[in-house]
């Protein structure tokens, strides 16, 4: 379905994100047919380049991150005709004027902010006192949203007093994920799951998002951030989020997200002893954290694992564990949902080695949903037990092409049609930082070091034992 006339202004169009992801998902959607015919894409950066000079990079950016057989030489001209650059300074005065030139009174404008946030405050000034932003525009921004609640609390601030809380859209690029969506269709669209989730049936809950490359290219950010910052404040808490959540009463963005930040808010204190901070290091120097962020006294985690209690009726009794880190065996993100033994077990044969009925849900790759079942194991033996998984993948189900959309191109058009839902309010983000903050603060009061693991490996060893204390198991990474 096309949105409606829109022009979007890209601040930072010159940069990563914007080459990256930001475009080319711009293009997938236009070559969907979802563009309107008039749309316009307004780049704008420091770099003193011209229109002609942006659609040059952007070809470029075409050419390398999207595969030829999707993109025919003539469909890549039409849409480089969409693109214009203005080059405007943030801080200073050059260019507000060029930009108001160009857009229509009647498109949809939309300010896409893909820029440091310490520019956040002074574009959305600028858009606003050169008259440039109106009641209906949309300004999008980016991670990292703060540092700590008081600066998140500033970049709300920055924001507020320009714009509505409805204008603003904060992503978080995994509610951008078919299948972190899909956790919502599955809890709130199956009647089979909602009467079994909750403390009483649920044993706990795993959460893992494992990636095999490390932090070498951008560690002067990471280091500064450290996996607590960098995916648990924002991208698993979201995950913990649609697990752990109330079904709201209706799919509204105010609705999911006034369930979201509840979530957030009854979560109770966390131990030192439950948090498992890890740096990976090893003989071979290209594969040391030290070295990757040049900075050999570095006490910043590239790995954390935590358990949480969600302080309410549901869920008190069933604990929840987190954990991520870069250098890992695999790249594999999943939920488990692992539930309880039955009350009482009638057969006469132990099981060795029971896991128990689980739900797990794979983020990516492959993503889909198993089940994991107890069955008779085959055969004259009697009444032997065995456990064996009910598979589905996404892509086999439903096609890959459905699959393999960018959580990007979702989100810059949920942009365009105004659907919020899936952004995070400013209220959420401070919520999450406050959650967040004592346990920074806690490591760091102790002086703390994060503790060893292998690149390639599972993780510390520490992070085992967290899991064992309680009498329980990871799942394997992969
Ligand atoms: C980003 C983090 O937000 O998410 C990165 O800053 C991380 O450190 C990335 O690698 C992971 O995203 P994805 O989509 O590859 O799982």
């Amino acid at each position: 379905i096309p949105v409606e006339p829109f022009d979007l202004v890209i601040f930072g169009a010159t940069g990563d994100l914007a080459r990256r992801k930001i475009l080319p998902g711009l293009f997938h959607r236009f070559r969907a047919g979802q563009m309107p015919p008039d749309a316009k894409i307004i780049g704008s950066a420091r770099s003193d380049i011209d229109s002609a000079g942006f659609r040059e990079l952007i070809a470029a950016a075409i050419g390398e991150f999207i595969p030829e057989e999707l993109r025919p030489a003539e469909l890549v001209s039409e849409f480089l005709n969409h693109l214009s650059y203005v080059h405007i300074d943030a801080m200073g005065e050059t260019g507000w004027s060029e930009l108001r030139g160009i857009l229509r009174p009647e498109a949809v404008r939309t300010f896409y902010l893909s820029v440091s946030p310490s520019l956040f405050g002074a574009i959305a000034e600028r858009l606003s006192h050169n008259d440039i932003a109106t009641l209906e525009s949309r300004i999008v921004v980016e991670k990292p949203f703060g540092h700590d609640l008081t600066s998140a609390q500033a970049l709300n601030k920055d924001l507020l007093r320009h714009f509505d809380e409805q204008q603003i859209y904060r992503i978080d690029h995994y509610l951008g994920k078919e299948t972190v969506q899909n956790l919502m269709a599955l809890r709130f669209a199956n009647s089979l799951f909602e009467p079994l989730w909750n403390s009483t049936h649920i044993d706990h809950v795993q959460i893992t998002v494992a990636e095999s490359i490390g932090v070498a290219g951008r560690g002067g950010y990471y280091d500064q951030s450290g996996a607590m910052r960098d995916m648990v404040q924002n991208h698993l808490m979201q995950l913990l989020c649609l697990i752990a959540m109330e079904p709201p009463s209706k799919f509204t963005s105010n609705s999911v997200r006034d369930e979201k930040v509840k979530v957030i808010e009854a979560l109770e204190p966390v131990a030192l002893d439950d948090i498992v901070r890890g740096q990976y290091r090893s003989g071979r120097d290209n594969q040391s954290y030290f070295d990757d962020v040049e900075n050999a006294n570095s006490r910043t985690e590239s790995y954390i694992a935590l358990k949480l209690a969600v302080g309410n009726w549901r869920w008190a009794g069933t604990p929840f564990y987190l954990r991520t880190g870069k250098q890992l065996r695999d790249r594999a993100s999943e939920i488990a949902v692992v539930f309880k033994d039955p009350p009482h077990n009638i057969f006469p044969n132990k099981m060795e080695g029971r896991k128990g009925n689980a739900l797990i849900i794979r983020l990516q790759p492959d993503e889909g949903i198993t089940l994991r079942t107890t069955i008779k194991e085959p055969g004259p033996g009697g009444m032997r037990l065995t456990e064996v998984d009910m598979d589905m993948s996404f892509a086999d189900a439903l096609g890959d092409s459905l699959m393999s959309q960018d959580a990007y191109e979702r989100l810059i058009m949920d942009v365009i049609r105004g659907d919020q839902t899936l952004f995070m309010r400013g209220d959420e983000v401070e919520a999450a930082w406050a959650w967040a903050d004592p346990l920074i603060a806690a490591w760091e009061d102790a002086n703390q070091r994060p503790v060893p693991y292998d690149p390639g490996s599972s993780g510390p060893e520490e992070a085992l034992m967290l899991m064992h204390r309680g009498g329980r198991r990871w799942r394997p990474i992969g």
